[in-house]
């Protein structure tokens, strides 16, 4: 939300206000809403306005809609509080936190079986959607300097991916301008094919994606299926189409429950990859990772460098200051956990996930789209026929405190509406029977007295 429109009625002067509910004990005097106070408070007045108002957020555990840690240890919280302090950009003032960026990008560079990995190409991001964007410039300057090298006009540039991509691609292409192609998916089949792909590529493609983890279904896209199709492609028609891998929410998921699925760069073609620190690298927001293959992928005139902050640093960002204390959080997790710890969380996550789906497929009104099997995420709809929405049902579970999101699928599967749960560390199997007992619930309620109108999805996802 870039502004808040405040509605009229909103600055009738009572609604205009906030008044302390504490009469007596430290305020009575209303504070504005939308205007800087004149005058100070106490700080233990202004922490308990802004407490109680958020009482009214959503509970974070209870919240299986987001895929973003809502869970970290005591030991990681007290490092990061003690680094809040830190401006990640400040190489030269804090070199220790510089020093464990770097080695955070050689452990994630590693995971991904970067040939680089010693020296990896990459940086540290706010999240996903800044490495995409990042990811994205890399590939468009790169196609543009094939393309003048070759004398070819360089006004066109497209890119290949599924209409089931999260939305930060398609604002990379707007704000980039660059012509978004996009794969319509099936009903049935949640992800793109390898088939696909080749039918949208053309000379002016800056690059393909494919998706270790959909946000729809989270089931993986065959990703070596759409490499070997890509590079079969660039052999005959002497193209040079890159794959990116948007691994925003598998990247620290596959490595460690599928080991053997080939998808990172052991794939040739596979030039770039972005993954979330702050999904399943289990940190707070937000953290985020872009590695390239190597120095090639990253054309150095997309890299600043500034002295104002003493020395030479290199930067590659969109913003400039940032905390530090995300990275600490990343680091703490890769040597608290290490493989074995991040593979038997992912495990036991997958374990649950696939629990709770089991139960809710055999309960009769549902349908799986996805299992939990690949990420500990799964995607389930009403049978055809039935005389209430996934929208009631989403409403009603709220009312018990949980969040499980109802949308419509992208093109061409707009008609399917889903219920949508992310099980992440923090949602024990006690939590999931819990969760169970409750959509039981609700599914009796609303076929005993269906609502007289089912509730119909908000404004559709579209591209
Ligand atoms: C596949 C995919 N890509 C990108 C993003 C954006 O990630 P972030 O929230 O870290 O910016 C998401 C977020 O859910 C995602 O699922």
């Amino acid at each position: 939300m870039l502004t808040r429109k405040v509605k009229l009625a909103e600055l009738a002067e009572e609604k205009a206000m906030l008044t302390p509910a504490y009469a007596g004990r430290s305020a009575t005097a209303p504070v504005p809403k939308y205007a800087l106070p004149e005058g100070e408070m106490a700080p233990d007045v202004a922490y308990r306005l802004i407490h109680d108002e958020l009482m009214l957020d959503g509970n974070a555990r209870l919240n299986l809609a987001t895929f973003v840690t809502t869970w970290m240890e005591p030991e990681a919280e007290k490092l990061m509080a003690e680094t809040f302090d830190k401006n990640m950009i400040d190489k030269d003032e804090y070199p220790q936190t510089a020093a464990i960026e770097e080695r955070c990008i050689n452990m994630v560079a590693r995971l991904f079986n970067s040939p680089e990995h010693e020296d990896a190409v990459g940086a540290s991001t706010i999240g996903s959607s800044e490495a995409i964007m990042l990811a994205g410039m890399a590939m468009k300057w790169r196609w543009r300097a094939r393309r003048k090298a070759a004398g070819k006009p360089a006004d066109k540039p497209n890119l290949v991916m599924g209409s089931n991509v999260q939305v930060v691609w398609e604002k990379f292409c707007r704000y980039w301008e660059v012509e978004p192609r996009y794969i319509p998916i099936e009903h049935g089949c949640y992800v793109i094919r390898p088939e696909d792909v080749i039918a949208c590529v053309d000379e002016n493609t800056i690059g393909a994606v494919a998706i270790l983890g959909t946000t729809f279904t989270g089931e993986f896209e065959p990703i070596q299926e759409i490499h070997d199709a890509v590079v079969a492609h660039n052999e005959k028609t002497g193209f040079d189409v890159p794959l990116h891998v948007d691994a925003a929410s598998g990247g620290f998921v596959a490595p460690f429950l599928e080991p053997d699925l080939c998808w990172d760069f052991r794939l040739p073609q596979v030039k770039s990859i972005n993954t979330s620190g702050h999904k399943y690298g289990l940190v707070y927001p937000g953290i985020g990772w872009i590695v390239w293959r190597d120095k090639e992928e990253l054309p150095e005139d997309l890299v600043f460098h500034v002295n104002y902050l003493g020395g030479d640093m290199p930067t590659f960002t969109l913003n400039f200051s940032r905390p530090g204390n995300q990275i600490v959080g990343q680091y703490y997790n890769f040597l608290r956990l290490g493989r074995s710890g991040y593979t038997r969380i992912m495990q036991a996550l997958r374990e649950n996930a696939t629990w709770l789906s089991g139960k809710i497929a055999a309960m009769g009104p549902f349908e799986l789209l996805s299992d939990g099997s690949a990420m500990p995420v799964f995607a389930f709809a009403l049978k055809d026929g039935t005389k209430y929405s996934v929208f009631d049902i989403s409403n009603r579970l709220r009312e018990r405190g949980w969040q499980v999101p109802a949308y419509t699928m992208p093109a061409n599967a707009q008609d399917i509406a889903v219920l949508r749960i992310v099980v992440r560390e923090g949602f024990s199997r006690d939590m999931a029977g819990m969760l169970l007992t409750d959509l039981e619930r609700t599914v009796a309620d609303l076929q005993a007295q269906p609502p007289p109108n089912p509730m119909a999805p908000a404004p559709q996802f579209k591209h």
